[in-house]
Formats: C-alpha cells, sequence, structure tokens
C-alpha cells in the first residue's frame, strides 16, 4: 500500500502520523510546495519509528508528483486553513486552484488513485475533484464526517458523563457550521437511545457545540483544528486500504440517494478496497430530512461559486 498525503502541514503532517502508527502501510510520501518542508516533516517523523514501533517508511518531497507515481490511495490537505471568525466556504477562492491542481497531477501520476480530499470548503472541493479528474464515482471521498461524528460523540460523552468508548452516534450532511445534521435520534449510549439519559434541552446544546466544533477550535488556536482531523483520515485510509468495510459519514457524489443529486454531501457510506463500495440509506426523521435538504442547497450555493 502505497500512500499520498499532499500538504505537509499540521493536517497533512497528522495524518501521515496516524497512517504510519496503525502501521497498515508500506510507504507514506509527503508532498508540499514549500522547500524542504515535506523532507523535513517525513523525516522528524521517521525519527518517530524506533520509539512508536512502526514500519511504515515516510519519505516526503517538495511537489515532485513523480515521487507519488502508483499511489493507491492519494490525500488532498492542501490550501489555506480558516482563521478564527472565518467560515469553511470563504476558502474557495483560494482553495479551488489549488484542488484542482493538485488532483490532477496526482490522479495523472496514479491513474488508479483513490482520492480523499480534506482541503474546505470540503463538500465543494470533493465535487471540483470529480469535475476535474473524472474518476468514477466510488474513488473520490470527501473527509468531514468522520470528524464531526468524532467531535459530536466527545459532545455526548461529555453531556452522559459517559466514556467515549459506550457512545455511539453520526453526523450527516455538509461540513460546515449550519450544514451539518448530527443525527440525535441514532445516538445511542451502548444501544440505548440518549435521550433516555439526557433532556432534549441538552441533547439540543450538544448538537450546537458539534456543529461549530472546528470553529470552536479555530478560535482558540488561531488556525483550523489537526489531530482529530488527521485521525479521521488514516480511519479512512485503513479502511480503504484493510478493505475493512467500516461504515463512516463521507462527502460522496450523490445520485438520488436521500432525494439528492449532482452535489457531494456527507451521506454513511462502507468504505472498502474499492473506495465508496456502497452509500448507507437509512431512514431520517422529517426533522433530520429537511435539515440535510436545507443543507445541501447550502452546499450547492457554494458549488456554484466555482463557475463564478
Ligand atoms: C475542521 C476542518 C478540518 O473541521 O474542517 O477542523
Amino acid at each position: 500500500m502505497k500512500i499520498t498525503v499532499v500538504g505537509a502541514g499540521a493536517v497533512g503532517a497528522s495524518c501521515a502520523e496516524y497512517i504510519a502508527i496503525k502501521n497498515f502501510a508500506s510507504e507514506v510520501v509527503l508532498l508540499d510546495i514549500k522547500e524542504g518542508y515535506a523532507e523535513g516533516k517525513a523525516m522528524d517523523l521517521m525519527q518517530c519509528a524506533s520509539l512508536n514501533g512502526f514500519d511504515t517508511k515516510i519519505t516526503g518531497s517538495t511537489n515532485d508528483y513523480n515521487k507519488t507515481s502508483n499511489s493507491d490511495i492519494c490525500v488532498i490537505t492542501s490550501g489555506i486553513p480558516r482563521k478564527p471568525g472565518m467560515t469553511r466556504e470563504e476558502l474557495i477562492g483560494i482553495n479551488a486552484g489549488i484542488v484542482k491542481t493538485v488532483s490532477t497531477s496526482l490522479v495523472k501520476h496514479s491513474p488508479n488513485t483513490i482520492l480523499i480530499v480534506v482541503s474546505n470548503p470540503m463538500d465543494t472541493m470533493t465535487y471540483l475533484a470529480h469535475k476535474v479528474t473524472g474518476l468514477p464515482k466510488n474513488k473520490i471521498v470527501g473527509m468531514g464526517g468522520a470528524l464531526d461524528s468524532a467531535r459530536f460523540k466527545f459532545r455526548l460523552a461529555e453531556a452522559l458523563g459517559a466514556p467515549i468508548s459506550d457512545v455511539d452516534g453520526m453526523v450527516i450532511g455538509g461540513h460546515s457550521d449550519v450544514g451539518m445534521v448530527p443525527l440525535i435520534s441514532h445516538a445511542t449510549r451502548n444501544s440505548i437511545k440518549v435521550s433516555e439519559f439526557i433532556s432534549s434541552q441538552r441533547l439540543e446544546q450538544v448538537k450546537q457545540d458539534t456543529k461549530v466544533g472546528g470553529a470552536t477550535l479555530t478560535k482558540l488556536l488561531g488556525t483550523s483544528a489537526w489531530y482529530a482531523p488527521g485521525a479521521a483520515v488514516s480511519g479512512l485510509v485503513q479502511s480503504i486500504a484493510c478493505d475493512q468495510k467500516k461504515i463512516y459519514p463521507c462527502s460522496v457524489l450523490v445520485n438520488g440517494e436521500y432525494g439528492l443529486s449532482d452535489l457531494c454531501i456527507g451521506v454513511p457510506v462502507v468504505l472498502g478496497e474499492n473506495g465508496i463500495e456502497r452509500i448507507v440509506e437509512i431512514e431520517l426523521s422529517d426533522n433530520d430530512k429537511s435539515h440535510l435538504h436545507k443543507s445541501a442547497e447550502g452546499v450547492k450555493k457554494t458549488n456554484a461559486l466555482l463557475d463564478a
């Protein structure tokens, strides 16, 4: 398994680190446009190998796509992160050009790759990757819902006073502060609905805290978060690389599923060796369905800016 991660910033390096620590890939190539940066991050990470007990070989390169040739999976983290007070959508002007160049260069060198898009505004960047690469729809996965669901579980565990391992929950919809749809009615503590333990007001607070999960961190850190985004990407990469067939909410090109089409948006999917093995359609409450459709309208508005 050869995996390329483009962008050796905090998110990209954290992706590479978690992939290596999980020790399932033979090779990770880090790529960055900043001279020497990916090489430095790769060397630093390789010096963790004996300490953390992994055999994955991490190499870095300054923008030499030949080094990425024949990657099985490519992760795109390139572009600028948001600053406090910014929405993910405001990044489109700069990031669209970057994602276009990066995704076409990657596919040129690895025509059979599966692409994972992390750059924001992520749902629109995933849609753009489809438009410019023409890869089959099962081969482009946007990472947002896995991260948002991890943040949801964190907030649920906090509200329940329960260990996170006891909690399960999923966030679908667009990866934006307004677009996320945390599925409260499907969330459980050890298979018991969370509404059995806490009030609907407290659950509403959990929902709101989840939706601004990224913005809260951006305000605290002065830039976008990286540990949980990196861990979430490594989960998707492992499910594909090891054909685990795990279910994650991911941004994928929908074609009628959930009554939506011609956009990429977060829905539950099975991830295996073919990328998106299938989209899982679950019964949603009328409320969640209407939120999902509103979310889709928001994503489509941002997609329209691609042609502007
Ligand atoms: C976040 C970025 C990765 O939510 O979108 O932290």
